[in-house]
């Protein structure tokens, strides 16, 4: 075939493709109840998104230069993620002649024939779809995999974000006229209504700089938001807050006011980085550094969840390479409080490189999931802490047990369950953890479900520096089996150990094995900025899911 008929064939295809799934796939339609987002069925549908950017100034989606789009949505199912948060400008809605632009004269334009003869290579069926199309059958395709959409309205005038003066960061800025953008959402709800896979839109990324107030924020959110609710009733409408998306303490004085408000389609949304602490998580202690940020989650809008508002972490990650000291100590810890609530989140990002950002064609992200030719994951490793969240542990439908603690490793991602020799504990995956009773801040840890097992009692018990925690023969409920909280974090579970044991304070930790759970002396609790505690975290999180019970070994 003739280069320009293998590329009408394809188009063809493409768009008998698409209209096969869009009559496939029925709607999915969410809605919250309480802080909980819920299925038709009242089920809860737990986001565990990853982002993925379109709003870079080609207005491409990132990644199809380099892979078939088709293979980056296997990918996003594959490493477990549901949702993916497709960030787009508003300006694609607004100005015609963006939108009418196609992907190779956008790419070209911008300099980009080596990501254009990428495109072409990859996804050949997209080369000479306009930029809203492109963008459509980007969403197509997750679809096509079951992957729930939320479009996110990134930025105004297409590019990277964010800056306080960029122009784009508060209603009234240079490139932000709210009516223009209000105009924008209600094209995008319109023209993706009836795309079943998109669950959610995101009013506006960020909001910041000089102009912002929360008086405008109502205003105007909540003029966005009857846009978008009224093109697309079914969607859940997402708001973010100010100051980067960092603060919505506001709304602790002032609910948001929705027409709508009955329909349960209101959800917020919150940011959380290592650079917004940069300086304290490089210099302070990491437990006490820990305990300010989640203090500071709490009152920044975690608050909203025990007022029975849903609330989305749709932006938190970190440097996946592991040599940042900062991202280091605050993954885990975000990961930990993520845990705690449960929450709805989206990890920044899945991208692997970018084809253009910040004027650099081919940039790499070294906090994306993928590498840098979009194949692979960029680090296993660090992957499993992130897909250790992707798992609801609470909320309505996952109510098979009564609440218990789990036990939960968040620098590995795993949750400390009983291992093969008798009466030790290990890291395990977190659907296979125990489930504990524990009543902070000083109790025994009880296994709850392991009762008159082998002649063990249920009780966990420290016997010593580098040696395994167990579950003992020994009464419960002395010094060695009554655990507390030991440091600002929360996260070091200790017991006082007595002189013949070594004296001082003994704490959870693992193994030099990287595997069994030991106890040893409990490194940095408080003032040390220099060591790093995360190996000794636990968090105790409440569970109400069904525990996939494994018999404890008997005594050998
Ligand atoms: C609309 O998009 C075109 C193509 O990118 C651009 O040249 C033009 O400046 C945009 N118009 C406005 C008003 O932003
Ligand atoms: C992956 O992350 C781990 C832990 O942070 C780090 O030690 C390792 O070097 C990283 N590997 C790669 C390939 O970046
Ligand atoms: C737990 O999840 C892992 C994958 O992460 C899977 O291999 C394993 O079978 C699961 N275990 C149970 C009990 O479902």
């Amino acid at each position: 075939m003739r280069p320009g008929s293998r590329r009408a064939a394809l188009c063809l295809l493409l768009v008998l493709l698409l209209a096969w799934h869009r009559e496939r796939a029925a709607a999915l339609t969410l809605s919250t109840s309480s802080r909980w987002i819920v299925d038709q069925a009242g089920h809860r549908v737990k986001l565990a998104c990853v982002n993925w950017p379109s709003h870079l100034e080609p207005v491409v989606t990132e990644g199809l230069g380099r892979q078939p789009v088709g293979a980056i949505a296997g990918m996003v199912v594959s490493l477990g993620f549901n949702c993916v948060r497709l960030t787009y400008p508003i300006a694609l809605a607004t100005n015609a002649s963006l939108s009418s632009l196609t992907v190779r004269q956008s790419l070209l334009a911008h300099g980009l024939a080596e990501t254009a003869g990428g495109v072409e290579v990859n996804n050949p069926g997209f080369l000479d779809l306009t930029l809203m199309e492109s963008l459509k059958a980007v969403v197509n395709t997750l679809g096509e995999k079951d992957v729930m959409v939320i479009l996110d309205n990134h930025v105004s005038k297409p590019g990277w974000c964010c800056g306080d003066d960029d122009g784009n960061g508060f209603f009234g800025d240079r490139d932000f006229d709210p009516d223009v953008w209000v105009d924008g959402l209600a094209s995008m709800a319109t023209i993706f209504a009836d795309v079943p896979s998109v669950i959610g839109m995101s009013l506006r990324n960020e909001l910041r700089g000089p102009r912002q107030n929360t008086e405008d924020w109502y205003t105007y959110m909540q003029r966005g938001a009857e846009a978008v609710h009224a093109a697309n009733p079914r969607a859940l409408v997402i708001m973010g807050g100010l100051s980067y998306d960092y603060d919505l303490s506001f709304l602790a004085a002032r609910p948001v006011g929705v027409s709508f408000a009955a329909e349960g389609k209101l959800v917020f949304e919150v940011h959380w980085y290592s650079f917004s602490d940069a300086r304290a998580w490089e210099a302070g202690n990491a437990n006490e550094v820990c305990a300010r940020a989640a203090r500071d989650f709490e009152r920044r809008g975690g608050f909203l969840l025990a007022r029975g508002l849903p609330l989305f972490l749709s932006e938190f990650g970190a440097d996946l390479r592991g040599g940042d000291l900062r991202g280091n100590r605050y993954f885990p810890c975000a990961a930990a409080v993520a845990a705690k609530h449960d929450l709805d989140w989206a990890y920044w990002a899945l991208q692997g490189s970018y084809a253009l950002r910040q004027g650099v064609a081919g940039m790499d992200e070294v906090y994306g999931v993928l590498d840098w030719s979009w194949t692979k994951p960029r680090n296993e490793t660090v992957l499993s802490r992130i897909q250790a969240l992707q798992r609801p542990i609470q909320g309505p439908g996952y109510g098979e047990a009564l609440p218990y603690t789990v036990l939960f490793h968040p620098l590995t991602g795993l949750c400390a369950a009983a291992s093969a020799a008798a009466g030790t504990l290990e890291l395990r995956p977190c659907n296979e953890t125990d489930a504990w009773a524990y009543a902070p801040p000083s109790s025994t840890l009880v296994r709850r479900d392991a009762a008159a097992a082998g002649g063990l009692l249920p009780c966990l018990r420290a016997e010593g520096r580098g040696l395994p925690a167990r579950l003992g023969t020994k009464a419960c409920g002395d010094a060695l089996s009554t655990w507390r909280i030991a440091s600002d974090s929360g996260m070091h579970v200790a017991v006082d150990a007595a002189p013949e044991l070594g004296g001082g304070t003994l704490c959870l930790d693992v193994g030099a094995d990287g595997r069994s759970i030991v106890t040893n002396p409990c490194a940095c609790l408080r003032g040390d900025g220099t060591c790093d505690p995360e190996r000794q975290w636990f968090k105790l999180v409440t569970s109400t899911r069904r525990v996939a019970r494994t018999p404890l070994p008997t005594l050998a």
